[in-house]
C-alpha cells in the first residue's frame, strides 16, 4: 500500500539546516497495523505529515497504492489526503464552535453527498462508536475519551484506506486508552491499515509490527 524509499527531510534551524530524516525506508502492506516509536524530536510526526501529504520531502520517493506521489504539488496532495487518509491527533483537534455532528460531518461537506446521505453516514458511524447521545454536544462538554472517539469518527467518515494516528492515547487514562485501542483493533480487522505513532509500549504491543525511528532512520 505504502512505500517510502530513502526519504530525507531537513528543517531550517536558525541559519543552518537540520536534517531530521536521513534515508527512511518503509513498506506498509494493506491491512497492517504498525507502530512507530522513537524519542521526542526524532521525526515521527514529520513522517506522518509526509505520508498525509502535509509536508514535502527533500529527497527519496513516496509511493501510495502504486502511484508515485513524490512530485505532486500541495493541491494534488490535498486531494490525495481527502480521498485516502484519516488523521487522528493527540489533542483531538476538534472545532470548538461546532457540535459533534458537525465536526464529524465536516469532511463530507465538500463532497457531492446530499444532506440526507451525510446525515445517514454520520449517524451510523456515531452509533458504532457509541456516541449517539453526544450528537449535539460541543467539544468542551466532552471527556478526553469521548473527544478522541469523535476525532476517530471524523477520521473514518470518508472511508479512508489508511489511518494515521499521532499519539492518539497520549492524553488519556489507561481505561480510556483501552477503549480507544479496542476501536483501533476493530477498524483494523475491518481491513483498514493503521500507522500509529506512540510512546506507549502497551499501545505498540497491540500492533502487528513495531518500528523505531533512530538517528533519522527506521529500524
Ligand atoms: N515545521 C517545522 N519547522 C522547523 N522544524 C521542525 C518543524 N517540524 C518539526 N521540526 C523539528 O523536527 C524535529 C522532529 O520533529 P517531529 O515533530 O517530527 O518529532 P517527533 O518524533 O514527532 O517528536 P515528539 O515525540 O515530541 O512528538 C524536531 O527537532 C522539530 O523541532
Ligand atoms: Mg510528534
Amino acid at each position: 500500500m505504502l512505500n517510502l524509499i530513502n526519504l530525507s527531510k531537513s528543517y531550517a534551524d536558525g541559519n543552518k539546516s537540520k536534517q531530521i530524516l536521513k534515508g527512511v525506508d518503509l513498506t506498509v502492506e494493506s491491512g497492517e497495523m504498525v507502530a512507530i516509536m522513537g524519542r521526542s524530536g526524532a521525526g515521527k510526526s514529520t513522517i506522518l505529515h509526509i505520508i498525509a501529504g502535509l509536508e514535502k520531502v527533500d529527497g527519496g520517493e513516496f509511493w501510495f497504492q502504486g502511484s508515485n506521489l513524490t512530485n505532486l504539488n500541495y493541491k494534488q496532495l490535498a486531494k490525495f489526503r481527502k480521498n485516502n487518509i484519516g488523521f487522528i491527533l493527540q489533542n483531538y483537534a476538534l472545532i470548538d464552535e461546532k457540535n459533534v455532528f458537525d465536526n464529524v460531518a465536516l469532511p463530507l461537506v465538500y463532497s457531492k453527498k446530499t444532506k440526507k446521505e451525510i446525515k445517514t453516514t454520520v449517524f451510523r458511524l456515531l452509533e458504532k462508536l457509541e456516541l449517539n447521545e453526544y450528537l449535539y454536544k460541543f467539544p468542551k462538554e466532552l471527556s478526553g475519551g469521548q473527544a478522541q472517539r469523535v476525532a476517530i469518527a471524523r477520521a473514518l467518515i470518508n472511508d479512508p484506506a489508511l489511518i494515521l494516528a499521532d499519539e492518539p492515547t497520549g492524553s488519556l487514562d489507561e481505561e480510556t486508552e483501552r477503549i480507544i485501542l479496542d476501536i483501533f483493533s476493530k477498524i483494523n480487522k475491518e481491513g483498514r491499515t493503521l500507522i500509529i505513532v506512540t510512546h506507549d509500549q502497551s499501545v505498540a504491543q497491540k500492533c502487528s509490527r513495531i518500528i523505531t525511528l533512530k538517528d533519522g532512520q527506521l529500524v
